[in-house]
């Protein structure tokens, strides 16, 4: 993958060399993530973020890694709120926003539209989560993290052990997170979910025929035993066709401390993409968990800026560039402190 002027899509689109390549340059955002330089390198430089889904972490961090570049952002909220409420087609919407951006961030709730809407964008697109299809900057992020949380336990993504819990048919976070865990080696995948709700079944082909071990349950507590990460998924209600289908699954797993210190071996790291849904009918992840050291959700969150600072970054091709563009930082940074 070359990156410059690129559209990002799917991560069908990264081989283990463009995973690599993001995570190098999300590395070296570190001290303007964390408020140690500024950097201008992209000043002038005009980001679109349009979210016609509800959206906190994505849609923010995408704009936050913007500004923490340099550049500026202008934001397009809910369907209600932009002309495709009066029947414009997403085809004349990408032309017409194209030509007002130098990059653009998307998320919409209809599979494939982002791709759509890319394919007449004058300005490279990035998916910011296109219905159940794909989230491709999560699980870059997701994989960043499991790369960091595994570095510390002195183990790497190869030979990984992971269980993938909830919501796997609909939750497009998993789906990309598994698709991309594809282009590792002899990685070990429990798909735990409750009958109805499994993982596509294209998504499980691929693993398998990449030579990776998946393994399905119905059970969580055997499924979640003997991994090194748990990643746990919220019901995503909003896909489901009535509100009486989807009050079928919810509170179906729920992972509190209690499973955890009975099923998960020492040392487990706990993800999940967030929002959790912390409704006491749902609970799939619960708060009790929030202060075990293995809880990485928070530093996923955290990480998410960096990886976005590094797709803007390789996309408008200003990798080069980022340090002769920097000076130190203004004000007392001493009051932010980050996700221990
Ligand atoms: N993980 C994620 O996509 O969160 P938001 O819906 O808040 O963007």
């Amino acid at each position: 993958m070359n990156f410059v002027g690129e559209h990002i899509l799917s991560v069908s689109q990264f081989d283990r060399a463009d995973v690599d390549r993001v995570f190098q340059i999300a590395d070296k955002m570190e001290p303007y993530a964390n408020r140690q330089k500024i950097t201008r390198v992209l000043q002038g430089a005009i980001l679109s973020n349009m979210f016609f889904e509800a959206s906190t972490r994505t849609r923010v961090s995408f704009g936050s890694a913007f500004n923490l570049l340099g550049g500026d952002v202008r934001e397009t909220t809910g369907v209600s709120q932009s002309a495709i409420a009066k029947g414009e087609s997403l085809r004349d919407f990408a032309k017409v926003m194209s030509g007002y951006s130098d990059v653009i961030a998307m998320r919409h709730s209809v599979a494939g539209s982002v791709a759509e809407f890319a394919s007449a964008s004058r300005s490279p697109v990035i998916n910011g989560g296109d219905g159940e299809n794909e989230h491709p900057s999560q699980a870059l992020l997701d994989l960043y993290t499991i790369a960091k949380e595994l570095a510390s336990r002195d183990k790497t993504i190869d030979e990984l052990r992971i269980a993938v819990v909830g919501d796997l048919k609909y939750g497009r976070a998993v789906h990309s997170l598994l698709k991309l865990l594809a282009v590792f080696d002899s990685v070990s995948v429990n798909l735990v979910s409750p009958p109805g709700l499994q993982t596509p079944p294209e998504i499980v082909e691929l693993l398998q025929n990449q030579g990776h071990i998946v393994s399905t349950f119905e059970r969580l507590e055997e499924g979640i035993s003997a991994v090194d990460i748990l990643y746990v998924t919220r019901t995503q209600e909003e896909r489901f066709s009535s509100q009486e289908e989807a009050d079928r699954y919810r509170g179906l797993f729920r992972v509190n401390e209690a499973i955890y210190t009975q099923h998960c071996e020492p040392n487990t790291v706990i993800m999940h993409p967030l929002p959790r849904d912390s409704r006491a009918a749902a609970q799939e992840l619960s708060e009790d968990l929030d202060n075990n050291p293995n809880l990485a959700i928070f530093r996923q969150t955290d990480n998410g800026i960096l990886i976005r600072m590094a797709l803007f970054a390789l996309v408008l091709d200003v990798t080069d560039r980022i340090e002769e563009h920097s000076s130190p930082v203004t004000w007392n940074t001493r009051i932010r402190t980050r996700d221990p």
